[in-house]
């Protein structure tokens, strides 16, 4: 089979990682995805960096074997514990990471406050510490765990009043505090309840997200290794998870307006 009409595989602990997934597809609507989530496995973000590490090199052994042309794995905390040791293994393909959104949150203005929401994983990582020693001079980086912010999503629960609750006792402090200019969502989970966010931030404060610059990046590296599909008609969307009644909501969340 010619390599180039493979499917990408997205990975991600759950069914986060469709917020970059729609992303490619805008995209490269005529390239073939597969998406896995860990689902029976999540949360990523609280376990110990070896663990995370060993779920995603057996996950992305397994994708090897059913053949693949290109590897994302749409979970910033996957990415913070696996991306060196994946890209040590799987020399072959382009595998392509993804990682808080805080370069062009911190070149927004001169010298702004930007809070990062990530995964406890994420922001204790020492890939996220290099990234903020980048920026630093820049911008005044506050970095939030959100411990149970993933699970909401999981749930599909994208508005109810305990996740206003929820958001409301975590971010209110910071806002009164600091008045930030930015949030960076640094969990491809978090996207999914980006509205509620926004209400509670208000419309001055801006919101990044990684997802479409790692699906521009996703573009970049299949172009330069000549990987993008000959395909002429539209590309197929597949699911799988480890647990397969989330199934209904990955497809939902595809397509969710948000
Ligand atoms: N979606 C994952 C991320 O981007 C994390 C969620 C989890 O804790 O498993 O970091």
């Amino acid at each position: 089979m010619d390599k180039r009409n493979l499917p990408i595989t997205f990975f991600d602990s759950g069914v986060g990682g469709i917020s970059v997934l729609r992303e490619a597809v805008a995209l490269m609507p005529r390239e073939n995805f597969s998406y896995f989530g860990d689902s029976a496995n999540a949360p990523y973000g609280t376990k110990s960096v070896d663990e995370i590490r060993s779920l995603t090199l057996s996950h992305a052994e397994r994708f090897r074997r059913q053949g693949t042309k290109a590897l994302v794995i749409a979970c910033n905390t996957a990415t913070s514990a696996a991306i060196s040791s994946l890209r040590e293994i799987h020399t072959d393909i382009p595998v392509i990471g993804i990682e808080p959104a805080l370069k062009p949150a911190a070149l927004m203005s001169e010298h702004p406050t930007v809070i990062v929401m990530a995964t406890p994983l994420t922001v204790s990582a020492a890939k996220f510490n290099d990234l903020l020693g980048h920026y630093s001079d820049k911008a005044d980086v506050i970095p939030l765990g959100c411990p149970g912010l993933m699970e909401f999503v999981e749930d599909g629960s994208l508005d109810t009043p305990r996740l206003r609750n929820y958001l409301q006792e975590l971010l209110r402090p910071y806002l009164d505090k600091c008045s930030p200019d930015a949030i960076v969502l640094g969990c491809t989970h978090y996207p999914f309840v980006k509205p509620l966010i926004r209400q509670i931030a208000g419309e001055n404060v801006r919101i990044f997200d990684g997802g479409p610059g790692t699906a521009r990046e996703l573009q970049r590296r299949l172009t330069q290794e000549g990987l993008l599909t000959d395909r002429t008609s539209k590309g197929s969307i597949t699911f799988d998870e480890s647990l397969p009644e989330k199934i209904d909501l990955c497809k939902k969340l595809l397509n969710a307006r948000i």
